[in-house]
């Protein structure tokens, strides 16, 4: 196959996305393409950075209330992770709720293998059924027993709007069956200064990850964009709540890709992502109106993360 055969069918997804999203006012491309190979690798570095609180919260959070949600849930469930390539998170489930089987749901075939093969050496007995999907279109869970404990953890759901979340959660919902439940972290609204150093870090890998889709534009669409003629911005919008984060061009320039032309003066914006916090009360309300019950809710000392057991009405 050629590359030029490459283009048109393996990454017609993209391409299309990029054109669509070049040609529209305001310009957007979906955040999901942030997350090739190299994105991903790019977004584990972030998660260890000092500025981005929320991983290591999250993390601490799940040490300390492991035990409360395997009382919560009952018995040992199958735990569905949303997302589920690095089961870096979901290790904190597994003694304590002692899943009869981890299933996590991914789009990348290669992480998802990845992970059951690091799970197969880690913990021989926990059967792994990995479930090649987009979580966000609809997926069946294959038949098994005990209740489905879903998670989805790294407050991704802020990622989604917050009418698309209630979709999102609805849909979750008919998952989980009566007896099935959902652990879902989410990042909390705080000081701007804290967001802001959190979504542009000192060492600019913040900055690598979202002009990696410059580069990714190069790489899969034969496109000559200069990658030093954009920069990223991220702020944070106190009254919209939420981080917005653009690909801003830094200057008059012409790029071409997929066969196309675009044209951007200094200062236009690409929009690549909004990171949505919610205070606790805010996401109940927003788990509510899915037809989600809150039961729990989980905060660090400092309330800069918070972690929710929600159950079917
Ligand atoms: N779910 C993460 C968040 O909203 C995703 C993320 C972290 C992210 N850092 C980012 C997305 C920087 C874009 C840019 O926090």
């Amino acid at each position: 196959m050629s590359r030029r055969d490459v283009v048109r069918n393996g990454n017609s997804e993209f391409a299309r996305a990029v054109v669509s999203g070049l040609s529209r006012r305001p310009r957007h491309i979906p955040c999901r393409f942030l997350y090739d190979r190299r994105g991903s690798e790019l977004f584990e570095q972030i998660c260890r950075l000092e500025e981005y609180y929320p991983t290591r919260t999250e993390c601490a959070l799940l040490a300390r209330h492991a035990g409360e949600v395997a009382a919560l849930i009952g018995k040992p469930p199958r735990l569905v992770e949303f997302g589920g390539c690095t089961p870096a998170k979901a290790r904190y489930l597994f003694d304590a709720a002692r899943p009869r089987a981890y299933l996590p749901v991914d789009i990348c075939h290669e992480a998802l293998t990845e992970s059951v093969l690091q799970l197969a050496r880690e913990r021989p007995t926990l059967p792994v059924t990995p479930i090649h999907a987009d979580f966000t279109r609809p997926f069946r869970l294959p038949a098994g027993d005990g209740p489905v404990l879903g998670f989805f953890p790294g407050s991704t759901i802020g990622n989604m709007q917050p009418a698309e979340a209630v979709r999102f959660l609805q849909r979750i919902r008919r998952l989980l069956g009566r007896d099935g439940a959902l652990l879902v972290g989410v990042d909390l609204k705080k000081a701007d200064e804290r967001l802001f150093a959190a979504y542009n870090d000192a060492s600019g890998v913040t900055s690598a990850f979202i002009l990696n889709l410059i580069e990714r534009i190069n790489r899969e669409l034969h496109g000559d964009f200069d990658p030093a003629g954009f920069a990223h911005s991220a702020l944070y919008h106190a009254g919209r709540g939420k981080v917005e984060i653009y690909i801003i061009s830094r200057r008059e320039q012409i790029a071409r890709a997929a066969g196309r032309s675009f044209r951007f003066h200094r200062g236009d914006a690409i929009h690549a992502e909004d990171s949505h916090k919610y205070s606790v009360g805010e996401f109940q309300s927003l788990a509510r109106q899915a037809g989600l019950q809150p039961a729990a809710a989980w905060c660090d000392v400092d309330r800069l993360f918070s972690l929710h057991f929600l159950r079917p009405h």
